[in-house]
């Protein structure tokens, strides 16, 4: 995907990729998910290396009366691809709009992409008591292939070590 490209899924959803006038709204939806908080500056640097980064947005682009404006960011997805190995980052949805299956949209997205850019792994963690976050990766073929304990703060929890092969992958 260039970054003027845009996938649409149906009427409602559009994915592209990040750039840096989406970032204030996804700080916003950062702020509002309760994620280990990366914040503007971070995100910023990592899209100043588009080579190794697939950072994407989802935009409902018909008036939906659970947001206050058309053409919101409605979610987002951070992935960094080293070697043949993606890491995902952070996935995050407006707490108005999720169960919709945005979520799984970007997610299946970023393995596209990354598996175009020569990924055959992917993995991330996740906190152990994230049940909504497990299942969506679930979803999506990764299953846990290891916990790596104590290794999130405020609060203190374990982290689950999920995994899903690219080359054999739907
Ligand atoms: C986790 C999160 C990204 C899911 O986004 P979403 O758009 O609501 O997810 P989807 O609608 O695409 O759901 C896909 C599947 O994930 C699972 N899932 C999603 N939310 C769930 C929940 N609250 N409880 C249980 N399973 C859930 C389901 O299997 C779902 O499929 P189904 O709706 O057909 O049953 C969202 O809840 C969120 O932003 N949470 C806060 C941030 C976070 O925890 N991010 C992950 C860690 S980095």
């Amino acid at each position: 995907m260039s970054a003027q490209e845009v996938v649409t899924f149906g009427p409602s959803l559009s994915i592209t990729r990040m750039t840096e006038h989406d970032l204030l709204e996804v700080v916003e939806i950062e702020q509002l998910s309760a994620l280990s908080a990366w914040g503007w500056d971070a995100y910023h640097k990592e899209l100043q290396s588009p080579e190794d980064v697939i950072m994407l947005v989802a935009r409902t682009e018909t008036a939906d009366s659970t947001l206050n404006h058309e053409h919101a960011v409605a979610g987002f997805i951070v992935s960094r691809l080293v070697a043949d190995e993606l890491h995902i980052n952070n996935v995050a949805i407006r707490p108005e709009v999720r169960r919709k299956g945005i979520a799984a949209q970007l997610l299946k997205a970023v393995l596209r992409e990354g598996r175009r850019n020569g990924a055959r792994l992917a993995f991330l963690e996740v906190r152990a008591g994230n049940a909504a976050a497990q299942g969506l990766y679930r979803r999506c073929g990764f299953q846990v292939t290891g916990r790596r304990p104590h290794y999130y703060n405020q609060p203190a929890e374990d982290a689950l070590l999920m995994s899903l092969l690219l080359e054999t992958s739907p």
